[in-house]
């Protein structure tokens, strides 16, 4: 069973072969997330025009990767929500023609969803991957966190979840891209707090957590607006004054106790809740997923606290990847779901769990 996965849900034109939704015999991403930096977060309109012109290349060079030719596949996968729409349009349409022209099963896959299948791949022939040396065993409690998610979600079997609890405003990844361009650290914010909080004091700040109904949701807005007000009083300044220039202001001690402070405070909300989840859920494997996986402190505090199993992807297999969509669409083909009708398929940008 060989799915090509196709992701356009973001800044990443993506495209991989996974046979039998454990094996990665391609993946190819290309990203504009240089063309973004210089803006401090994501373009839409940048990132819609970039897709156009790299999915053809991307999805070419998957195939030439796997050695396979059309005719050896068994069907296409591709994230229609949630996502920016300008984006989500690039990927669909392209799955949508390939399907058609080539005769194709075409499988839509929830991108969230999908940042979970990095986990079940364990196996490639392609170098350079740092892959788990079993598929997670249901069931499984997954940590999503991203640019565009914080999600807790409860999967008792393939396809059958329930979703614990969610950002009620920013994403996690979000808030760290926003907090880094107010201390004047580039994008994406996640790596270079990190990097900047090596030199910080995480406890010389004392930053608020929400407190919210469903105690499974988050809440990022809150602490980033925390350290807007943090800046404005470390550098005397008052709310009207432009918060881009804020950043000039501090020293280079000063941006790294706030990336220190928020940086702590941030992780513990997500490994609270998660060890919360834990404890009442009780599943086999916890999985993490998304880019702000990559985070150290994240790894180190739930290795801490957690008593089971903890699966990461492979950092390449954490951000935005196809390779995490073929592998949903194998399980999708395999457990023999209606594929979905090409001449149909609409995109969902705000697609939930
Ligand atoms: O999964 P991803 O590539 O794209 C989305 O679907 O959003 O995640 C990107 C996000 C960015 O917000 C970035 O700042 C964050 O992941 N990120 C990190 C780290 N590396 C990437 N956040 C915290 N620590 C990191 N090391
Ligand atoms: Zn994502």
């Amino acid at each position: 069973m060989k799915i090509l996965g196709i992701e356009s849900s973001c800044d990443e034109t993506a495209a991989s072969i996974v046979e039998d939704g454990y094996k990665m015999i391609s993946n190819v991403v290309a990203t504009s997330m240089h063309e973004h930096a210089k803006y401090g977060g994501i373009v839409p309109e940048i990132a819609a025009r970039s897709h156009i012109e790299s999915i053809i290349p991307v999805i070419d060079e998957s195939m030439e990767q796997a050695n396979i030719n059309w005719s050896q596949l068994d069907g296409i996968a591709v994230t229609y929500g949630a996502g920016l729409g300008g984006s989500l349009l690039v990927g669909v349409e392209t799955a949508k023609t390939l399907a058609i022209a080539k005769n194709l099963p075409l499988y839509k896959i929830n991108h969230v969803e999908g940042h979970v299948y990095a986990n079940f791949i364990t196996h490639s022939n392609l170098d350079g991957y740092n892959l788990p040396e079993e598929q997670p065993k249901f069931p499984i409690l997954a940590l999503i966190v991203s640019g565009g998610h914080s999600q807790l979600v409860f999967f008792e079997d393939h396809f059958k979840y329930k979703l614990l609890g969610q950002t009620t405003d920013d994403a996690v990844g979000e808030a760290f891209d926003k907090v880094a361009k107010l201390l004047g650290l580039p994008y994406p914010g996640g790596p270079n707090i990190e990097i900047a909080a090596t030199n910080g004091d995480p406890d010389k700040y004392k930053l608020p957590k929400a407190q919210l109904t469903n105690k499974y949701d988050f809440s990022f807005s809150g602490p980033k607006t925390a350290v807007l007000r943090l800046v404005q009083a470390e550098v005397g300044k008052s709310f009207d004054f432009p918060s881009f220039k804020l950043a000039e202001l501090l020293n280079e001690r000063q941006k790294a106790d706030i990336a220190a402070s928020f940086l702590r405070t941030s992780i513990e909300t997500l490994v609270d809740k998660t060890v919360m989840a834990e404890k009442e859920y009780n599943p086999k494997t916890i999985v993490i997923a998304g880019g702000v996986a990559a985070n150290s402190e994240l790894r180190k505090q739930l290795t801490y606290r957690l008593h089971t199993k903890i699966q990461y992807p492979d950092i390449k297999l954490c951000t935005d990847n196809g390779a995490m969509i073929a592998a949903l669409g194998c399980f999708k083909a395999m457990k023999k779901t209606t594929p979905d009708d090409p001449y149909k398929l609409q995109i969902n940008p705000n697609l939930s769990m």
